[in-house]
């Protein structure tokens, strides 16, 4: 099964390109991913046309299923009242035979930085729990630094806490965005996978607008990212013994 993971479409900016849109609307369209994952800032300022704008593109998009979280931008100005009545709620979750997938709000409105609130680990351990399906988080925020996105700011405040969680209940992957430059580290047996931004010229360098698809065959998974300026896509990873693996039980103090 294939899902694609896009994040930080940024409609209503002036560094969105309808462009890149188009490109990857046409690209999801050939693929035709069973589920499209998209870890928020789908918005600029979350103001109402905005949310329009990208739900509106967001309908044309061909995939199976959908689970979409909001980003810190989504949640600027009560934006995340609008998400809410546009996607019914923050904490989505998609099940099927093969996976699980429980979304997460890790925004607070009108703040930059991640919050996840332990009063949501319980949604994590649960997912990690699930048995015989690969498991995996979304969330806007990124829960481990970014190389090459500089200071850091926004990471979850309990991001420590949240980690542990993750890590510790069998989570296989866990998908974020808001640092526009895709990414992926390996923390015991938890890879924390982030997205670039798909469709916004928000970009750092001389880096490009991307995306990333996740292809699963039972047990194994492979982690592509594709490159929406010129359309290409490149096999970054291989991750093997998903199924097997189970709640990590460890502890320092
Ligand atoms: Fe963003
Ligand atoms: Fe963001």
């Amino acid at each position: 099964m294939k899902i694609a993971h896009v994040s930080d479409l940024h409609f209503g900016s002036l560094n969105h390109i309808p462009e890149w849109a188009d490109t990857v609307r046409e690209m999801l369209d050939e693929m035709s991913p069973d589920i499209l994952v998209i870890t928020g800032d789908l918005t600029m300022d979350g103001y109402e046309h905005e949310f329009k704008e990208a739900s509106a593109y967001m309908a044309r998009l061909k995939c199976g299923k959908m689970l979409v979280v909001p980003g810190n931008h989504d949640a600027r100005n009560e934006g995340f009242t609008m998400f809410e009545e546009l996607f019914g709620t923050r904490f989505p979750l998609v099940e099927t035979d093969e996976v699980v997938i429980q979304g997460i709000d890790s925004t607070e409105p009108d703040l930059d930085a991640g919050h996840i609130g332990r009063e949501n680990y319980k949604l994590i351990s649960d997912a990690g729990a699930v048995k015989n399906k690969v498991r995996i988080l979304a969330i806007h925020h990124h829960l481990i630094p970014i190389p090459g996105t500089g200071r850091e700011r926004h990471i979850p405040v309990d991001a420590g806490d949240a980690l542990f969680t993750v890590v510790s209940s069998g989570i296989n992957f866990v998908l974020s965005g808001h640092k526009h430059l895709p990414w992926a580290w390996r923390l015991q047996d938890t890879y924390f996978v982030t997205a670039g931004t798909a469709t916004s010229r928000r970009l750092r360098g001389k880096r490009y607008p991307s995306f990333n698809v996740l292809d699963i065959q039972g047990d194994v998974a492979t982690l592509s990212q594709v490159n929406v300026s010129d359309r290409s896509t490149k096999a970054h990873m291989v991750v093997s013994n998903l199924l097997s693996r189970t709640a990590t039980d460890f502890s320092f103090v």
